[in-house]
């Protein structure tokens, strides 16, 4: 065997040794991340609050109710006791946070978002009345009542909410 040859096998040998630790510890490196993460994993899936929050975030934004008729309650949505969601606000701002904001907030499909004035001015300019009248029996992607089967009063305290947003 020449030097060289001997210089190689030597270099190889201890390459593999020094990979083979390598691997070694980040195995446990990743297994002690677990072992450290996993009370934080088990707080979640069982802590009653987490399991609140997570049903509030899939819960529909508004359910139908029919006068004269039970509403519907479908089995996938048990809505917390706490939150019933057919209540009706006592003030606009909250009848826009629980219901208008999801379409107004971010401005989806086109609804002019709450706060931006360039969306809302020509609509303001329309006059309240014709804002009222859209809110109340909708307009093209704007669902009547926002979905809801709210009283005027609140339909139009939600309203006032918005505009009084984007002035
Ligand atoms: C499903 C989404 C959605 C929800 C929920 C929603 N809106 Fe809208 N809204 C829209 C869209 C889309 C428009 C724009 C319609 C258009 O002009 O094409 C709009 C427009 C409006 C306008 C302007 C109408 C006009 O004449 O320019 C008002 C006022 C309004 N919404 C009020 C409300 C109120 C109050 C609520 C809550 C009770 C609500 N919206 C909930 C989607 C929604």
């Amino acid at each position: 065997m020449s030097d060289a040859e001997t210089s190689d096998t030597h270099f190889m040998n201890s390459f593999s040794v020094v990979l083979g630790i390598l691997i070694f510890i980040a195995i446990c490196i990743f297994a002690y991340a677990r072992w450290v993460g996993r009370e934080q994993l088990r707080d979640q899936m069982t802590q009653a609050m987490q399991i609140q929050a997570v049903q509030r975030n899939i819960a529909p934004f508004a359910r139908e109710a029919i006068a004269g008729q039970s509403s519907p309650s479908p089995a996938t949505t048990a809505a917390p006791p706490t939150a019933p969601t057919a209540a009706i606000p006592a003030t606009g701002k909250q009848a826009f946070e629980q219901v208008c904001s999801s379409c107004h907030g971010l401005g989806l499909n086109g609804a002019p978002k709450a706060g931006d004035r360039a969306a809302w001015a020509p609509r303001i300019a329309q006059g309240m009345a014709v804002l009222y009248q859209h809110a109340l029996h909708g307009i093209r992607a704007m669902p009547p009542r926002g979905g809801t089967n709210w009283p005027d009063a609140t339909i139009r305290a939600a309203v006032n909410y918005m505009v009084s947003l984007a002035k």
